[in-house]
């Protein structure tokens, strides 16, 4: 990638709130760029090989500097990490090996004095079997006040060895496991939707809510801004746990919730985390008692000054089922999945962020727009699949379809002014800024996502994209840490030409600087009222007739305030639309050359 348009001029440091004002606008959310930290793979303070508290610390400057406006860190509480921390034991602490409680204030109050604001991940849909609520809940036996906070049956056939009902875990096998009780026969069974180390808590158990508003207080008073909540669509269960087989929301169009389950045992089909559920009526998807929840999180987030906010991870079929999360009393934001599922052509990805904002505007809420996550294969690699402009990527452990990453990176950089310009939020993955690939060759006996070992090593799983952050061109883990990090980065991340921070720091052409510059940029915009918060009333679509005779690849918009977006997703170059040939670029994602947009291209214009 060589020469990019970019409008001279621009400060090199992002302007930021200034400290102690940081947190005045109780609005920030609408329209912020807030940066995910998968913590066990950011930075490593202390060389165990896994990422920690004291690591973010040591790289805030670097996240103040990147643009961004808040940090989403994923769970770092004391956990047997079966579930790479989403196996909570205990929701008021932190784990040993991600540092201490003093360690945490002190990053909160430090991001803060940096103008970040600080979400952490809450896990309320299961447990650890580690966690006390659990151990206590198996020795004090059936029928006990303690089991009923998870959800244990007794099992089917002559000897209750047959599980309660037919669910599956979503990481594969059975989502049921079977017991010994304390005088040391076999027993009841616990649901668990994740792996078995998961027991998915009881939420018509109001001693469960009650714990879970404390846990959100708990963290709230330490100055936490807000939630990202862990499988917010799940929680609550349909009460007489049907079995899903020949269940009325079967859907028609995949041949069965799961694509094909067929009803028996073999204990290696998965129901995969990222499918939504593709009907109403779901006994434990999307059922409408999750929404009560909410309702009551809001009245505690709202109870703060500044309120805190909340970010729901919901896989539900529509953006009308998704926007229901987002009414006025329940929860802020939720991230919208639609372009991660969308393919790279100009009619998908119009018609994905058109219906997005569409659902989003009926109930007020800002779209949240995502392009990766720590459980998705990263869009580097899905958009350099030959099939990325037509078809829906598996979205992770599919490696059989080779990816032409160089292309990769050049939608991605075109995504990244798309999602920018769009009205409302966005949020970045670690490493997307150097334009990392998913590492989809890593051995086999490094792996330790329960998708691999559920699957029977059938499915890979999400370690591809949760490979330990490059910052330095050299070192046993690149500038992780001290030592090797818990998964091997690629050679091709190394030295001086390679994707590391240091490689690419100051370098025009680099992912880095070019996503500074669009951070940098679009935060003037922001201030300057013409980009950010706004619904689908803040932008005005070009339709066919007035995108001329390339219409088919191109996707454009103008927001009300002077700047408009046009993207080329196809596959040569496309004039731009006349009636913007002759604005002027303020950035762009590649080389262009007057009133063309080379493909896989985007530019901001600015119209006025
Ligand atoms: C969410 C998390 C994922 C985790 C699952 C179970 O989808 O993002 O990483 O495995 O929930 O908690």
């Amino acid at each position: 990638m060589s020469s990019t348009a970019i409008r001279p001029a621009l400060p090199t440091t992002a302007p930021r709130p200034a400290a102690g004002d940081a947190r005045a606008n109780d609005a920030w959310w609408r329209d912020a760029v807030t940066y995910q930290v998968y913590i066990r793979s950011f930075a490593d303070a202390d060389g165990d090989g896994m990422g920690d508290v004291a690591g973010i610390r040591s790289r805030l400057d670097y996240l103040a500097d990147l643009g961004i406006d808040a940090l989403w860190i994923n769970p770092w509480y004391p956990s047997p990490q079966a579930d790479a921390g989403y196996d909570v034991a205990d929701y008021r602490d932190l784990d040993p090996a991600f540092g201490t409680l003093a360690e945490a204030q002190e990053l909160i109050d430090e991001a803060h004095a940096l103008g970040i604001r600080v979400l952490l991940d809450i896990v309320p849909n299961h447990t650890s079997d580690e966690h006390p609520w659990f151990t206590e809940a198996v020795s004090a036996g059936p029928g006990s006040h303690q089991r009923a906070r998870y959800l244990f049956r007794p099992g089917r056939g002559i000897s209750g060895e047959v599980p309660p009902n037919d669910w599956k875990s979503i990481f594969g096998g059975p989502g049921w496991t079977r017991i010994t009780e304390p005088d040391g026969t076999l027993g009841e069974w616990y649901l668990h939707l994740f792996d078995r180390k998961q027991p998915d808590l009881n939420w018509d158990n109001p001693v469960v809510r009650d714990e879970f508003e404390q846990i959100l207080r708990f963290w709230f008073d330490r100055g936490v801004d807000g939630f990202r909540i862990d499988v917010a669509h799940g929680l609550v269960k349909d009460p007489t746990l049907p079995d899903l087989d020949n269940h009325p929301h079967r859907s028609e169009k995949d041949g069965g919730w799961d694509g094909g389950w067929d009803g028996g045992w073999d204990g290696e089909e998965a129901s995969h985390l990222l499918d939504a559920a593709d009907r109403s009526n779901h006994p434990h998807w999307d059922r409408p008692g999750v929404h009560e929840i909410y309702r009551a999180w809001r009245k505690v987030a709202e109870s703060y000054h500044p309120a805190r906010v909340f970010v729901a991870e919901a896989w539900v079929v529509s953006p009308q089922r998704l926007a229901a999360y987002l009414r006025p009393d329940e929860l802020h934001t939720a991230f919208d999945f639609d372009f991660v599922t969308a393919p790279w052509n100009a009619p998908a990805l119009r018609a994905t962020a058109m219906s997005s904002l569409h659902a989003h505007d009926s109930v007020g809420a800002p779209v949240m727009w995502v392009l990766s996550n720590h459980d998705i294969t990263r869009h580097v690699t899905r958009l350099g699949r030959p099939s990325a402009d037509r078809a829906r990527d598996p979205l992770h452990g599919h490696d059989t379809e080779p990816s032409d990453v160089a292309l990769g990176r050049r939608r991605a950089r075109a995504a990244l002014l798309l999602e920018l310009a769009l009205p409302g939020g966005v949020y970045l993955y670690q490493g997307e800024e150097l334009g990392l690939e998913e590492v989809e060759d890593l051995p086999d006996e490094v792996r330790q996502d329960p998708v691999w070992l559920r699957s029977n090593h059938t499915e890979r799983g999400r370690d591809g994209c949760r490979v330990p952050f490059p910052w330095k061109a050299s070192g046993p883990s690149l500038g992780f840490g001290e030592a090797a990090g818990w998964l091997p980065q690629p050679a091709g991340w190394a030295g001086p030409d390679g994707l590391s921070a240091e490689a690419q720091d100051g370098d025009p052409s680099s992912m880095l600087t070019f996503y500074r510059t669009a951070l940098r940029l679009r935060r003037e915009l922001v201030a300057a009222g013409t980009l950010g918060a706004g619904g689908g009333a803040s932008l005005a679509w070009l339709d066919a007739d007035r995108l001329g005779p390339d219409a088919d690849q191109l996707v454009a918009f103008r927001r009300e305030a002077g700047l408009a977006c046009v993207l080329n997703a196809g596959s040569s170059p496309a004039h731009l639309p006349a009636e913007l040939a002759g604005a002027r670029v303020l950035l762009a994602s590649g080389p262009i050359e007057p009133g063309v947009l080379p493909a896989d291209t985007a530019v901001w214009l600015a119209t006025d």
